[in-house]
């Protein structure tokens, strides 16, 4: 297993390109099961979770080809096997997102069951929900949802109890294939969904309301859309960049991202007193620091509020404000993993159920921590590069899932940084 040795502090220099988005190529990826001839895709982020995805899709029976040094990748689905087993969810949850286009293609799908995760118990009832509204049978069987088409998929009104990014996606992939028009509530705003509708409409989708809360979707047949598939930046790596800049007070150009998308993840660095010019024609920030960090109050929302997955660097960012700052998680229940590590560098956090209370400034002292899950490993490095000394990260496979070589862009602006396998 990896780790990263990190020297602090680190002063940082330059500008940084920011990879293609995780969370937006997944259920793309997974979506080329819709089509019969080859999907292409480029800006393909390198990361663990799409090695995991073209892999669950080749036990399928698919084929496809990545050219990591462009980032393009095809897929040609010769579905055999409707199934995505456990060997593969168990590695990554986003597995579940083969539910709706197996059923909405095939009519069929045996998917394992996410398990809970670091970040809470993250259930999938209201993905099975709607699909049984919409005509499917499911039954949870030795850990697999089996769900199969009882006659047709037909179109329903779908009201999600809560946000789920992975379910809106779900289900918008089915409904696009359903016979009539399925109205979805209360769906995720996400730009990942806004992406995903997208490409279901360059395949020949009828689809509104993109970007609110309340879609409407009437089912057809879909052709493979004849442009690639461009995967759009990383939002949450673009705001990691900018927690980088903070916390090593650096100035930072961040480039290749959409500050259209960033706003509310934007705002809070602002008001903590760093200055961030958005350059939209050219697709860029620009981070100024600042010499006193104000303290803040944060709450995560779905979007457009700010995201759940920036939640963890912003703590490490507020660890060096004067003051009290607080930062309340509305989405997972158990997402502070990282507080207790960040504390053995010397924070001063408490946490009261879902709220964590920040006390700062701090100066951090390097020590050995460990990753527990994906962002937070990012906020362990965020500490590690503004700590005093040698910080050694373990576990770093959780980085790698969703970073695309987080530290060798790191060292590109002037970290030191060292990969050791232990
Ligand atoms: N929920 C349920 N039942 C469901 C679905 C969701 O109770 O059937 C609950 C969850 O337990 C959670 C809340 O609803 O409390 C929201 O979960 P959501 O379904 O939106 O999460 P997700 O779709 O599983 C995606 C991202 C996560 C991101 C969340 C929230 C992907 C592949 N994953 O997960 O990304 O945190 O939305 O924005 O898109 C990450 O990249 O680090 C990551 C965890």
């Amino acid at each position: 297993m990896d780790a990263l040795i990190i020297e602090g502090p680190a002063r940082l220099k330059g500008s940084v390109r920011v990879s293609g988005s995780k969370n937006t190529a997944l259920p793309l990826l997974f979506a080329s099961l819709l089509f019969d001839q080859e999907v292409r895709f480029e800006n393909v982020p390198r990361l663990w979770d799409i090695e995991t995805t073209l892999s669950l899709l080749q036990s399928m029976g698919t084929e496809s080809h990545w050219d990591k040094a462009t980032g393009q990748v095809s897929i040609f689905p010769q579905v055999r096997e409707k199934v995505a087993p456990y060997e593969w969810v168990k590695k990554m949850r986003a597995g579940i997102l083969a539910l709706g286009p197996l059923v909405a293609k095939y009519g069929e799908a045996r998917v394992s069951l996410p398990g809970g995760c670091a970040i809470g118990a993250r259930p999938v009832n209201f993905h099975i929900d709607a699909l049984k509204q919409m005509g499917v049978s499911v039954e949870v069987e030795g850990g697999y949802i089996h769900a199969r088409v009882k006659s047709r998929l037909t179109g329903a009104r779908i009201v999600f109890p809560q946000v789920t990014v992975t379910g809106t996606e779900n289900i918008l992939v089915v409904a696009a294939c359903a016979e009539g028009v399925t109205t979805i509530e209360n769906a995720a705003q996400e730009p990942e969904v806004i992406a995903l509708g997208q490409v279901l409409l360059a395949a020949g989708a009828e689809i509104e309301g993109l970007g609110t809360a309340t879609l409407r979707i009437k089912g057809g047949t879909l052709k493979v859309p004849e442009a690639p598939i461009v995967i759009p930046p990383d939002r949450i790596e673009a705001g990691t960049w900018i927690a980088a800049a903070l916390v090593t007070r650096s100035e930072l150009t961040i480039t290749g991202c959409d500050p259209a998308v960033l706003a509310s993840i934007i705002e809070p660095f602002r008001a903590m007193g760093a200055k961030i010019e958005t350059r939209q024609d050219l697709n860029e920030l620009f981070v100024e620091p600042c010499s006193v960090y104000q303290p803040i109050q944060v709450e995560t929302q779905p979007y457009p509020g700010f995201a759940t997955d920036m939640q963890a660097q912003m703590l490490t960012t507020m660890c060096m404000a004067s003051g009290r700052s607080t930062i309340r998680e509305t989405i997972f229940e158990n997402r502070f993993m990282h507080v207790a590590e960040l504390r053995r560098l010397g924070a001063q956090i408490e946490t009261h159920g879902n709220l964590a209370v920040v006390d700062g400034p701090s100066f951090f002292q390097g020590a050995p921590l460990m990753a527990t899950d994906l962002r937070a490993s990012a906020s362990l490095v965020l500490a590690g590069l503004c700590a005093e000394g040698s910080t050694k990260i373990s576990r770093i496979y959780h980085l790698d899932r969703g970073y695309q070589r987080l530290d060798e862009k790191l060292i590109g602006l002037g970290a030191r940084i060292q990969r050791i396998s232990e």
